[in-house]
This record gives structure tokens, sequence and C-alpha cells, in this order.
């Protein structure tokens, strides 16, 4: 598959088959992802990948931190969120947590911070690329005591993403996008 295949291929898989990632393959993503340009080469990414029971507690940490945004968690409708959001993460072969260094120094914590994303969608891409389903996740979680301890969140570095990875359990069509054309303007 092409770059470009695997551009336009890649979409947010949700559902997963019941089948590891091995290892070896994710080892290739990331270093993939550490391909993404980067001024000063300062690398201001790190990795923690969790499987198995290292994933099974982010699941229950998903869980909790879901039931902090219902007034009442035990109401059937809270339950039946809370409930998907755990069976959701418990179901995700493996999770990517992508952290970036931040640097005292503002702009070139901005440019960290982009380069790091950068590593994502080299991740994402290269995913496809291998057959992979991905879902790039942010939100309150990253913010989360538990997620940060668990990941071991050095001094000084943020969690800028979760990144599922896995077999995609159904074959989905990528998502609209308007033309870049309409959102381009030539200058010549
Ligand atoms: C920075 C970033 C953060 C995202 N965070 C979430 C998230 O927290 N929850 C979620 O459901 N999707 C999240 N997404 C995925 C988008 O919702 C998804 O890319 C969008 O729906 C388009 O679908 P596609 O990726 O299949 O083209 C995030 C994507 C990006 C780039």
């Amino acid at each position: 598959m092409d770059a470009y295949d695997a551009i336009a291929r890649r979409i947010s898989t949700r559902t997963f088959q019941d089948r590891p990632v091995p290892r070896a393959l994710v080892e290739r993503l990331l270093e993939a992802a550490v391909r993404a340009p980067n001024h000063k080469l300062t690398e201001p990414w790190r990795f923690a990948v969790l499987t198995g029971a290292s994933r099974d507690r982010l699941a229950d940490l998903r869980r909790a931190h879901s039931a902090t945004r219902f007034p009442d968690p035990a109401a059937p409708e809270a339950a039946k969120v809370i409930e998907k959001t755990w069976r959701e993460a418990r179901e995700t072969p493996a999770v990517v947590a992508v952290l970036c260094a931040l640097a005292d120094d503002a702009v070139r914590r901005e440019e960290d911070v982009a380069s790091a994303w950068m590593a994502v969608q080299n991740l994402l891409t290269a995913a496809t690329a291998e057959g992979l389903g991905s879902y790039v996740r942010t939100g309150g979680i990253l913010q989360d005591l538990g997620v940060a301890a668990l990941v071991r969140l050095p001094a000084a570095h943020t969690i800028l993403a979760l990144v599922s990875l896995g077999y995609a359990a159904t074959d989905e069509a990528p998502r609209r996008r308007t033309p870049a054309a309409q959102k381009t303007l030539w200058l010549e």
C-alpha cells in the first residue's frame, strides 16, 4: 500500500477483533512515528504501550472517568454509556499513550507538541499500511492522575493522545471530507 492509499484509507476504528497486535509490529509503527520532522531534533516524544493487564487498568480508569460526567452514574442511561466506554476499552487490543516533553520555552514547547502530533500521524498512516485499525483519543481522561501513573508520565511531560490499535472488526468507508480545492487559494 503506498502512502496515498494509507492516508486515504485511515479511519477511526471503534471496534476491534479479539486478536493481539504483535509487539514487533507495534515497534515498527513506533519507528515510523519517530521519523516525524522535529525542529532542533529535540525528540520530545515518549510512548507507553498498554496491552493485557495495563490495558484493563486503563479501561477501569476510563469507566471511572466516564462516571464523573454524570450527576447520577447509576441511572440506567448513564450506566449504559459508562459500561460501553469500559467494554470498548477492554476490547481494544493495544493502546499507545503518546507523551510529549513540555519545554520551558514557549516556542520550543509549541514546536515539540507539533512534532509529537506529526509522530501520531505517522503512526496512524503506518498502522493503516499494516492493515491495522486505529483511533486517536484526547479529552479529560488525559488529565487523570491514575492514567498519568499508569503510563509513568515523566516530570515536565504531558499525555498528548491515547491511540487505540487493533485489527478492525468491521469494514467501514472513510468519512466525508471537503475537497482540499475548496479550502485552497492559489496565489500565483
Ligand atoms: C486531536 C484529536 C483528538 C480526538 N479525540 C477524540 C476523542 O476524544 N474521542 C473521539 O471519539 N474521537 C476523537 N478523535 C477522532 C475524531 O473524532 C475522528 O478523527 C473524526 O470523527 C473523523 O473520523 P475519521 O478519523 O474516521 O476520519 C480525535 C481526533 C483528533 C485529531
